[in-house]
């Protein structure tokens, strides 16, 4: 797929630099960022949620310790067992229902209210951004609450908080539907690409916040800015694979670091 790889390629091909590029700002520097900012994107990985109750993928009790990746999360696996994968994702959709944004989501609502220029990609599935209040978001693995049709492509909302007997189909042409996440080995959505790489081309700040980055997209994302002159400011109690490329850590969970720096910023403006 062209796009995708003309963005992550060109990344790839300057290890150098990469090196070359580690520094450590302070907090200050964050908020004098933010402040200054006329556009910022956040990036987020399943820490967001953690303390909304969402167990995050990787660790001692992520969801990958409990449930194989390539029976639950790769087309094949699909294939082999659609019944067990929907009543897998199904699963979760109903612990995700019964979970509330917390601090974190709400700063993040706040920032897109505040900045006339705002992106917010997520890697999270739970939906907890948009009833938190963020608009201007894209959902780069899918979203729970929705399905594709395996035959003519069409995304509905489910309506089946359990299985049906007849599986979950599409309301168009009723065939089979599957789950409307990326799963392991899935192409991203090229046009989706391409709106977030134009957005970081162009954006003065970007928040990183709770992904490992083992699945590596945030960390091309959040180096693609920074070479394009964006300052990357990561939220996460743990060293991730975005840590040497951003300029400012926050090591500590975001429901604390967010609030408190955004307060520092919003008192820095009056
Ligand atoms: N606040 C901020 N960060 C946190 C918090 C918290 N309260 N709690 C944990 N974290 C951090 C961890 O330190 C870790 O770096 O969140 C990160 C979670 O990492 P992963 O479990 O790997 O989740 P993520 O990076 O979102 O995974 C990416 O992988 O399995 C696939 O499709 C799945 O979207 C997922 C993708």
């Amino acid at each position: 797929m062209k796009r995708q790889e003309s963005v992550l390629d060109r990344i790839k091909e300057t290890p150098d630099e990469r090196e070359s590029m580690m520094t450590h700002d302070t907090e200050n520097t964050a908020v004098y960022k933010l402040r200054e900012a006329r556009s910022v994107t956040v990036i987020t990985g399943a820490g967001v949620s953690a303390e909304s109750g969402i167990p995050t993928f990787r660790g001692p009790d992520g969801t990958w310790s409990n449930a194989k990746i390539e029976d639950v999360a790769t087309p094949e696996g699909f294939q082999r067992n659609p019944q067990m994968v929907w009543e897998w994702y199904l699963r979760r959709r109903n612990e995700y229902a019964g979970a509330q944004p917390n601090p974190a989501h709400d700063v993040i609502a706040a920032m897109e209210q505040h900045y006339p220029e705002f992106l917010l990609v997520t890697q999270n599935i739970d939906t907890l951004h948009t009833r938190a209040g963020n608009r201007k978001v894209l959902e780069i693995h899918g979203n729970i609450n929705q399905a594709r049709c395996l035959r003519c492509d069409t995304v509905f909302e489910n309506p089946h908080f359990t299985l049906p007997e007849n599986s979950i189909t599409c309301p168009k042409c009723h065939a089979p539907a599957r789950p409307h996440i990326l799963w392991f080995g899935e192409m991203y959505d090229p046009a989706q690409l391409e709106q977030i790489n134009h957005f970081l081309a162009a954006t003065d700040v970007v928040l990183v916040v709770g992904t490992s980055g083992v699945v590596t997209t945030p960390v091309y994302f959040a180096l693609y800015a920074k070479q394009h002159g964006a300052y990357v400011i990561e939220v996460n109690p743990n060293v991730s694979e975005v840590s040497k490329d951003a300029h400012c850590h926050l090591r500590q969970n975001a429901g604390v670091a967010l609030p408190q720096l955004w307060q520092a910023v919003m008192a820095e403006e009056q």
